[in-house]
């Protein structure tokens, strides 16, 4: 079956904004939208770029919007999609060249909320012993790629410069539900601001957005409630 695919192309070095470029291929069955898009480079045009690596939805690094929404193009089926396939790179983000954006912004703040355990105590010989169900208090926030489609898809990331935004939040929570970690003060105090937890607005676009199936928007939403509590019992200053 023939499918078309509408593909954003941007190259610094010669143009001064960007513009869409329509690729036709052969759709086999099982095929992905990162397999179209490698079918395309192959066999129409070379100088198509994009990141990926792992092909199997771990590292994060083929996340793209994809017919207006975004998600992982390795795990994108081609038979899911209407139409004429629209593909662009993640909103919000400066392009770098086609569907390539810039991470380093987004892991500057990921990397701003300390995101690795943070325990007093001295380091047991081994590893630290959890309990299987204190585990699973942060098992969907542990499944983070960091793909940042739902930092990208987040519509007030794309005006306030400084907010946290949900990918560096869930990973707050993620040590913040983790009983081994002992910061947990400290963390709810560093996103207790207008840059932290109390900028969302609820949208839901980040949990809709997320191919691991994390509800950022309701980890979020956990955080400020543990926020408001443990300001009730004067342990966060406001
Ligand atoms: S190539 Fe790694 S998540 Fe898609």
């Amino acid at each position: 079956m023939k499918r078309k695919l509408r593909i954003f192309r941007y190259d610094p070095e010669t143009d001064t904004g960007g513009s869409f470029q329509t690729f036709e291929l052969e759709a086999v069955e099982g095929m992905t939208v990162l397999d179209a898009l490698h079918k395309c480079k192959e066999e129409q045009d070379g100088t198509l770029t994009f990141r990926w690596s792992c092909r199997s939805f771990i590292c994060g690094s083929c996340a793209m919007t994809i017919n207006g929404r975004n998600g992982l193009a390795c795990k994108t089926q081609l038979s899911d999609l209407r139409g004429t396939i629209r593909i662009e790179p993640l909103a919000g983000m400066h392009v770098i060249k086609d569907l390539v954006v810039d991470w380093e912004p987004p892991l500057a703040t990921y990397r701003s909320i300390t995101p690795h355990l943070i325990a007093d105590d001295d380091p047991p010989e081994k590893e630290r012993i959890q309990l299987p169900e204190a585990r699973r208090r942060y098992d969907a926030a542990a499944t983070c790629i960091l793909c940042f489609a739902c930092t990208s898809s987040c519509p007030v990331g794309w005006t306030a410069q400084n907010y946290l935004g949900p990918a560096a939040l869930t990973k707050v929570a993620r040590f913040v539900e983790d009983d081994r970690d002992t910061a947990t003060d400290h963390r709810l105090q560093m996103i207790a601001d207008e840059n932290g937890v109390w900028r969302c607005r609820t949208a839901f676009r980040c949990s809709d957005s997320c191919p691991k199936d994390i509800d950022t928007t309701g980890t979020i939403l956990r955080l400020r409630r543990r926020i408001a509590a443990r300001a009730l019992r004067g342990r966060v200053a406001e």
